[in-house]
């Protein structure tokens, strides 16, 4: 073998050693203004991320994604599972549209199917406790039957309170009561069909919900007290909640059935605890905790995980808090959030989307001659805030020390924006007004919407990316040269 097949060789090797572990992104598409999916997909590669999961079979995220070599793992909304549950032939189908068609015509590198999106979650009252199961073997039957029964895996993510623990301590972990049996029928299932368990783990959310919870344990490099399971030692929430569902596995016979951390993560705004400072220092905690490939206590060796999320989504729903719409590492619009190193691009930091149209630059505000006294001001804002954004309004939030005038500024500038500035949008009987200068103020900033995507627009950022159409365009600009 010669020099240059060395180098080339190894130039070649490379990426693909990397890419046996690596990490992974959530993608949700709940949102206003979405990117072009071309654009996300090439923001996924630019990033280094190597996997991605979805929460549908969203057909545009799908086609952007076809020969990128991104792993995905491709989502069945919950409201889907009766039906597939009920019909093997709409089980059939879903594969054959969402994952036999991708594969086979568009070069979709699908790993996994995840059936469901944390359907035994306690605020579901036990909706789809019926469903899921059925559900997962259709779906894993209509996968076989299609051929696809060795390349395509079937799991279910779900929520961490699964499992619980009698003790407080992860060796006392097991799978809760009430749906005991049918976590070790779905177990038994994945482990006979070779699916993961897939788990999301939140030490924020057991944060927002207990404020007695020790901050510091949420995070990799805190000092709080240590927990001690007989001799073996937790210092995070993190591995000791994942070491319960290893305890709780293997208590029932299934202590070697993988694992994948399917959403892991911190948002930035919508509550105290939710800000850029935390999100980075937990986000790199978990980077820096995963890279050595150490794993947990329990469960040495590297973790498979998804970070939640991507980007942020400003139409998904405020129901479980304020913080919801904040996930993202990156903005709407693709810029950065903070500071993060994957351990995946050389300057060590997040690379910004490229080629991202904006919307004008003006704002809707309250206009200075409006009074705050007017009777109008009320129902204004909350029509504004019901259609449009105010969860970086309130305590603790990016927008908290707005002032009155600020906040209807505020409330009116999202409903005009997410309105992609229709004039009409800026009509608030006698209290707004547009203008020029930006509103924005310390860490609170009025937002600029990106423009709404055509298809047209949607069909040019996935050729942009496409390695081949740049081929063919310098061939094109070569022969016209010459
Ligand atoms: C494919 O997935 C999409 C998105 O989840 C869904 O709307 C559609 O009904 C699915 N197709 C079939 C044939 O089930
Ligand atoms: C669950 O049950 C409670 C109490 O019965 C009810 O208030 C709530 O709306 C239900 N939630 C769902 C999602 O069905
Ligand atoms: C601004 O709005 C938030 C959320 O509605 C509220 O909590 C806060 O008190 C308001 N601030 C002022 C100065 O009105
Ligand atoms: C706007 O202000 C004008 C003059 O102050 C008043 O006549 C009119 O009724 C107001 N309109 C609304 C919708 O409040």
């Amino acid at each position: 073998m010669g020099w240059f097949s060395l180098v080339l060789g190894m130039v070649l090797l490379f990426p693909l050693v990397v890419s046996v572990s690596g990490i992974g992104a959530n993608w949700g598409t709940q949102a206003t203004h979405p990117l072009p999916t071309g654009t996300v997909v090439r923001l996924l590669r630019e990033n280094g991320f190597q996997k991605v999961k979805l929460f549908d079979a969203d057909y545009g995220a799908m086609r952007s994604l076809g020969r990128s070599g991104i792993e995905v793992m491709v989502g069945i909304p919950n409201d889907m599972l009766a039906s597939l549950a009920g019909s093997m032939k709409a089980a059939e189908k879903w594969v054959a549209k969402n994952v036999s068609s991708h594969i086979s015509s568009n070069g979709v590198n699908i790993m996994y199917v995840a059936v469901g999106n944390e359907p035994f979650l306690e605020t579901y009252n036990g909706s789809f406790l019926r469903t899921t199961f059925p559900a997962l073997r259709n779906i894993q039957s209509a996968l076989i039957k299609a051929g696809l029964g060795n390349k395509v895996k079937v799991t279910i993510p779900l929520n961490a309170d699964v499992y619980e623990s009698s003790t407080g301590l992860p060796s006392g972990g097991d799978f809760r009561t009430d749906i005991h049996e049918l976590m070790l029928a779905i177990v038994k299932f994945l482990s006979d069909n070779g699916g993961p368990f897939t788990v999301n783990i939140y030490p924020f959310i057991s944060l927002y919900i207990d404020p007695d919870f020790p901050v510091e344990y949420a995070f990799f490099d805190g000092n709080s007290s240590p927990l001690n399971d007989g001799g073996t030692i937790y210092s995070n929430m993190f591995d000791a909640n994942h070491d319960t569902l290893v305890w709780a596995l293997q208590k029932n016979g299934y202590g070697n059935l993988p694992i994948i951390v399917g959403e892991i993560g911190w948002p930035t705004d919508g509550d105290q605890n939710a800000n850029m400072i935390y999100a980075k220092r937990f986000n790199q905690g978990f980077m820096s905790h995963i890279s050595a490939g150490k794993g947990t206590p329990m469960r040495p060796g590297p973790i498979d995980a998804y970070l939640f999320s991507l980007i942020d989504e400003d139409a998904k729903s405020n129901a479980p808090g304020n913080f919801e719409r904040h996930w993202g590492v990156f903005y709407f619009d693709g810029q950065p959030k903070y500071q993060l190193n994957l351990g995946t691009t050389n300057s060590g930091a997040l690379v910004v989307a490229k080629s991202v149209h904006y919307l004008a630059r003006k704002w809707c505000v309250m206009s200075p001659k409006a009074s705050l006294d007017d009777p109008q001001v009320a129902p204004s804002v909350s029509y504004a805030c019901g259609l449009a954004d105010c969860t970086t309004l309130g305590y603790g939030t990016s927008c908290a020390d707005l002032d009155a005038r600020g906040n209807i500024s505020y409330a009116f500038n999202s409903y005009y924006q997410k309105n992609d500035q229709l004039d009409s949008a800026c009509k608030f009987p006698n209290l707004s007004m547009i203008t020029k200068t930006d509103p924005s103020i310390g860490s609170c900033k009025f937002e600029i919407m990106i423009e709404p995507i055509t298809d047209a627009s949607d069909r040019r950022a996935v050729q942009l990316q496409n390695p081949v159409s740049l081929v063919v365009c310098v061939f094109l600009f070569l022969l016209t040269v010459l």
